[in-house]
């Protein structure tokens, strides 16, 4: 297993499509692995295969509370079937998008079918922060960020601020 680089704003990689997989192989387990690590270690809740650069319809999940057990959960080719009218807003944030929090609104409960890491198919019907947060991976695997639900004035603000702190050398005091 290791921590793979998180790529983030701005980079045309994220904007991309992520392709289908046709069959889970070592590969594929390995990328898993290697994501949850990724996950835990930026202490995000979810992440998907393109915000480590890889172009697969791969992503991981885990939203248990610091006192829960870890509910470590992997989709693959994720797709959602239905959708609640009833929806919920949560302040999200994202890996690839540092200190920026946006309001979003989503449906409340999603019902998705996907592959698991063995190969098989399956369904499952989610609600609260599982909802949304396989939303928002979902999301990405189209290419899509929570910065594209602002006015594209806000959106350049937020690129432009992260693309200048990225320039900017470590300040150091000796
Ligand atoms: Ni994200």
């Amino acid at each position: 297993m290791s921590i793979r680089d998180i790529v983030t704003v701005p980079n045309e990689i994220l904007k991309k499509i992520s392709e289908p997989i046709e069959k889970v192989g070592i590969n594929e387990k390995k990328l898993i692995n290697d994501l949850f690590e990724t996950m835990y270690n930026s202490k995000g809740i979810g992440l998907a295969a393109v915000q480590v650069g890889i172009l697969k319809r791969i992503l991981v999940i885990d939203v248990s509370t610091k006192d829960e057990k870890k509910n470590p959960l992997s989709f693959i080719n994720p797709t959602i079937k239905k959708v609640s009218d009833k929806t919920s807003i949560y302040e999200e944030g994202c890996l690839s998008i540092p200190q920026t929090f946006i309001e979003i609104e989503r449906p409340k409960i999603c019902e998705i079918e996907y592959i698991d890491i063995d190969g098989k198919k399956r369904d499952l019907k989610c609600d609260g922060l599982l909802s949304t947060c396989i939303q928002h991976e979902i999301n990405h695997l189209d290419g899509k960020l929570i910065i594209d639900h602002l006015s594209k004035l806000k959106k350049d603000m937020i690129i432009k601020k992260i693309s200048k702190s990225k320039k900017n050398p470590e300040r150091i005091l000796v």
